[in-house]
C-alpha cells in the first residue's frame, strides 16, 4: 500500500531536515517540504511523524541466528530474530554462516539460506564462514560469491572448532583479494586462550568470572595484529568484528596507518556492559559470557571515543542467543562450557540512542552512520542505509519522547533472559517499514511474516 509520512525530521548520516516522504511502492518516490495527500495514489496510508525522527532502516551486520555452537544451538529462529530486530528498528540483518570444519561450504550456504528464506520478516544477507580451506572448499567459495555473497568470515579463536589455522587464513585472504570480497574476522589468539583456560581450570578457577582473565585484552590485540599482518601481505580488505578494547582498536589503527584496508566494529554489549556483570554471584554471570569478553569499565569510554572519532565504523550486536536455564548452565562446572553470546538484536538501537545520543556521547549523524549507513557501504547492501529518492523504503519513525523498560517478559527474542533486564530506554521506534510495508508499530510486530528477502550486494 502506498505510504505518505508527513511532518517528520529526516536524519541521515549527513543530513537533518524537515520534509514529507512518499513511497508509492517498495522504494522512496518523493521527498518534499509538503506533499498533498491528494497528489498520492488513492488509498495511500498517511502517518503523521510530527515530533519524531525518520531514520533509514538500521542494519545489524553481525548476528547469529542458526548457530550450532559449543554443543548446542542458538535459541532464535529467523522468525523470532527478525521480528525482534524489526520491533527494535533493525530492518536488515547479516548473519554469519558458521559451518563445522567437516561441512562443505556450499551445503552450509544452502542450509543457512533455507532457514531465512520465506521465514525472515526483515531483509537479510550472509557472511560466508570459512572454517576449512582445500580445493573443494575453494571451488565452492567461488560459487557462493557468484551467487551474490560478497563477504567471508573467519575465526582466529575457537581452536579445534570454528577457528582457522594460518595456512587457511592466508589462502582465504588471497582468494578474497582475487574475488574482491571483504573478510570479516573474530580476532583472538586461539592458542593463548586455550592455554590460559587450561591453567585456570587446573587451578580450580571454574566460574564465569574467569572467562575474561582467560582472554585478556592482549590476546585480542595480538589477534588483530595477526590478521592485519596477513591482510597487509595479501592485500585483502578486512573487517574486524567486535573489538572490545582500546588495545585492539589501536592495533587496527596502526595497520590502517600502514595502508591496510580495514574497518572496525564494536558491538553494543562492549559499549554499555563491563566485566563486573560476568562476576555476578550465583552463576548469574553466565548470562554475560561472550567473546571477546566484557572488559574493565574504563574501556567503555575508550570505545565510545573511538566511535565518536569514527575510528570505529559500525555498531553491531553479535546477537548470539542462548537460554540461561537450559543452555548457559551447561557451563556450571567450567566457564569454558558456557555457550558464548548475549542476545541483543532487539535492543541495539534503543540502547545506542539512550546511552549514546541522549548522553551526548555521539550525535545523531554518527548514530545513523554507525548503525546503518556505514554497514550498507562496507558490505555493498544495495538500496539500504540512506533516505533518498530511489532508495529502499526501509524507514524508522522514531519517538524520542517514549520512556520504557527492557524485560525478557516483553521482548520478542526467544531467550528466557535479557542482559538488560529493567534498563530504561529513552526513545523507541513508533513505526518501522521494510520496502514500504509497515512491519512494526510501538513495540509490536504487525508485518506480513516472511516478507524479508535476500539483499542484492554491489
Ligand atoms: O560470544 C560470542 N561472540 N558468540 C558468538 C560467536 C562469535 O564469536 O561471534
Ligand atoms: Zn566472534
Ligand atoms: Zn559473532
Amino acid at each position: 500500500m502506498p505510504l505518505l509520512i508527513k511532518n517528520g525530521r529526516i536524519i541521515t548520516a549527513t543530513d537533518d531536515y524537515h520534509a514529507d516522504l512518499y513511497c508509492a511502492g517498495p522504494v522512496i518516490t518523493r521527498i518534499d517540504a509538503a506533499i498533498d495527500p491528494d497528489s498520492c495514489a488513492p488509498g495511500a496510508k498517511v502517518i503523521d511523524a510530527a515530533g519524531k525522527y525518520i531514520f533509514p532502516g538500521f542494519i545489524d551486520p553481525h548476528v547469529h541466528i542458526y548457530l550450532p555452537f559449543m554443543g548446542t544451538y542458538a535459541k532464535d529462529t529467523w522468525e523470532t530474530a527478525s521480528r525482534a530486530a524489526l520491533v527494535g528498528g533493525t530492518t536488515s540483518l547479516i548473519e554469519m554462516i558458521c559451518p563445522a570444519k567437516t561441512d562443505e561450504p556450499l551445503a552450509a550456504f544452502e542450509t543457512w539460506l533455507s532457514k531465512a528464506k520465506g521465514v525472515s520478516a526483515c531483509d537479510y544477507s550472509f557472511h560466508m564462514g570459512v572454517t576449512r580451506y582445500d580445493d573443494l572448499a575453494e571451488q565452492q567459495l567461488r560459487d557462493i560469491v557468484k551467487r551474490g555473497i560478497r563477504s567471508f568470515k573467519v575465526f582466529l579463536a575457537y581452536k579445534g572448532a570454528l577457528g582457522v589455522d594460518d595456512r587457511e587464513l592466508y589462502h582465504t585472504l588471497k582468494l578474497a583479494k582475487e574475488l574482491g570480497v571483504i573478510v570479516t574476522a573474530h580476532c583472538e589468539n586461539e592458542t593463548l586462550v586455550a592455554e590460559r583456560q587450561a591453567e585456570l581450570l587446573a587451578a580450580g578457577k571454574t566460574g564465569p568470572e574467569w572467562h575474561e582473565p582467560s582472554r585478556p585484552v592482549r590476546v585480542e590485540a595480538e589477534g588483530v595484529h595477526h590478521l592485519l599482518s596477513f591482510a597487509e601481505l595479501t592485500g585483502a580488505e578486512v573487517y574486524i568484528v567486535h573489538t572490545s578494547c582500546d588495545e585492539a582498536v589501536n592495533e587496527a589503527l596502526r595497520g590502517i596507518s600502514r595502508g591496510v584496508r580495514a574497518s572496525i566494529e564494536v558491538v553494543l554489549p562492549h559499549l554499555i556492559l563491563d566485566k563486573t556483570s560476568a562476576e555476578k554471584p550465583g552463576f548469574e554471570g553466565a548470562k554475560y559470557i561472550m567473546s571477546p569478553p566484557l572488559r574493565d569499565r574504563h574501556q567503555q569510554d575508550r570505545m565510545w571515543s573511538h566511535l565518536r572519532s569514527r575510528a570505529v565504523a559500525t555498531v553491531a550486536t553479535d546477537h548470539a542467543p542462548f537460554d540461561f536455564e537450559t543452555q548457559k548452565t551447561m557451563g556450571r562446572d567450567a566457564f569454558t562450557k558456557i555457550p558464548n553470546g548475549i542476545p541483543s538484536v532487539e535492543d541495539r538501537i534503543n540502547l545506542l540512542y539512550t546511552h549514546g545520543v541522549c548522553t551526548g556521547r555521539i550525535d545523531l549523524h554518527t548514530f545513523v552512520d554507525a548503525a546503518s549507513s556505514r554497514a550498507a557501504r562496507i558490505f555493498g547492501l544495495k538500496g539500504k542505509g540512506t533516505i533518498a529518492v530511489g532508495a529502499d523504503a526501509d524507514l524508522v519513525i522514531y519517538d524520542p519522547a517514549f520512556r520504557g523498560k527492557i524485560s525478557a517478559r516483553t521482548h520478542h527474542m526467544a531467550t528466557d533472559y535479557s542482559a538488560f533486564e529493567g534498563w530504561e530506554i529513552k526513545g523507541r521506534p513508533s513505526a518501522v517499514t521494510v520496502r514500504g510495508v509497515i512491519m512494526a508499530r510501538d513495540g509490536q510486530f504487525v508485518g506480513p511474516p516472511g516478507h524479508g528477502r535476500l539483499i542484492p550486494r554491489e
